[in-house]
């Protein structure tokens, strides 16, 4: 196992790939509590100090999760949390982004936590009725106040960004990146750069497709999120296997798994990005890790690229409803 490197968020260093906790309570199929906090633990054992949860993921049970697996090792971590979804899971979605809200949103998060701050604070969706300058004023208080350390935002557009910044300095954009998701590269990631916003790419495994693990509906349970998003269903994902062929072509050639590979490309974006893969599994978690020991050339990224053509991935990357609330 290689030395996990340190990259940088703004102005906070973090691991360069961090972990996504989300499954652990949420989206894809039941989960081992007992099994998550081994992986926690194995995360922080190997270096890996960026957690990422969301007050969300499991209507809170996910930062409970978390919570109880950092409690003793706190200072190891840098603990990135959410908040938005004021609905609870299955509910219609209903995002606030209002002032009163933040505040009782971010205490609510420190209790699930068992904390006094949180690193790295997220607005999880832009709430389109509120003004970004109302928002995050309130998550500005929230760093004076102690309680939070950095800001970021989730899924939100290159203006949205430029509005926020300008309130206070927004450390990571955590949006969906991955070599099947790459609408943000056009205008938001430049945005990014030239504010100095670190990139928090999230489903870097294309929610997993891209480890090849899914080659049917049958590989997911029935209350798997999954099922319900556009790639997995209707057919597109027997269409997307092509994109799988191709990337478990060209890593047996490199001696490593198509999912190493698809993590590779995402780290190859650049020294402001920091994936963060999600797993409920050590196995996974060490296969994930290696792959920043993985160095690509141009020609490798462009091989890569050419196996995922934008034009060839079928069906949209969230539902209808799902995607009135991303890039805005
Ligand atoms: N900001 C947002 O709106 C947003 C949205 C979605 C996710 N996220 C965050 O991003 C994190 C990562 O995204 P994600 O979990 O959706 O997608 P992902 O990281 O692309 O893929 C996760 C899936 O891939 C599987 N997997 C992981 N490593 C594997 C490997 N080496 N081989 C085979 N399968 C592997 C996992 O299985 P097991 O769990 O069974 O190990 C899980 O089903 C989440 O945990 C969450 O923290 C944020």
């Amino acid at each position: 196992m290689t030395d996990v490197p340190t990259r940088y968020l703004g102005e906070l260093a973090v691991s360069a790939q961090g972990l996504g906790c989300m499954g652990m309570s949420h989206g894809y199929g039941a989960a081992d509590d007992a099994q998550s906090i081994a992986t926690l633990n194995r995360a922080l054992d190997l270096g890996v100090t960026l957690l990422d949860t969301a007050d969300f993921y499991g209507s809170g049970h996910n930062e409970e999760l978390v919570g109880r697996a950092v409690a003793g090792r706190r200072d190891e971590v840098v603990l990135a949390t959410k908040f938005g979804f004021a609905n609870r899971l299955g509910e219609p979605t209903l995002i606030r982004g209002d002032a009163a809200y933040v505040r009782q949103a971010c205490d609510a998060s420190l209790r699930r936590l068992g904390v006094d701050h949180i690193d790295l604070y997220y607005q999880h969706r832009v709430d389109p009725q509120v003004p970004i300058e109302e928002t995050v004023g309130a998550m500005a208080e929230l760093v004076q106040a102690g309680k939070v350390r950095h800001l970021g935002l989730s899924e939100a557009g290159a203006q949205t960004i430029r509005r926020a910044h300008a309130v206070h300095p927004i450390s990571a954009l955590q949006s969906e990146w991955s070599l099947w998701t790459r609408d943000l590269e056009a205008e938001i990631v430049p945005v990014c750069r030239e504010l100095g916003i670190g990139l928090v790419p999230f489903s870097p495994l294309g929610r997993g497709f891209l480890t090849g693990r899914y080659d049917s509906l049958d590989a997911l349970a029935e209350s798997d999120v999954r099922r319900s998003q556009p790639r997995f269903a209707d057919g597109n994902l027997e269409r997307n296997l092509a994109i799988v062929a191709k990337l478990n072509e060209l890593a047996a050639a490199r001696s490593v798994t198509a999912g190493q590979l698809a993590l590779a490309w995402v780290q190859h974006r650049g020294d402001d990005v920091v994936p963060i893969p999600g797993t409920r599994r050590q196995r996974y978690l060490e296969e994930n890790l290696a792959a920043l020991a993985v160095e690509l050339t141009a020609d490798d990224l462009a091989a890569i690229e050419a196996a995922a053509p934008p034009e060839r991935i079928a069906g949209s990357r969230y539902d209808a409803n799902s995607l009135t609330f991303v890039n805005r």
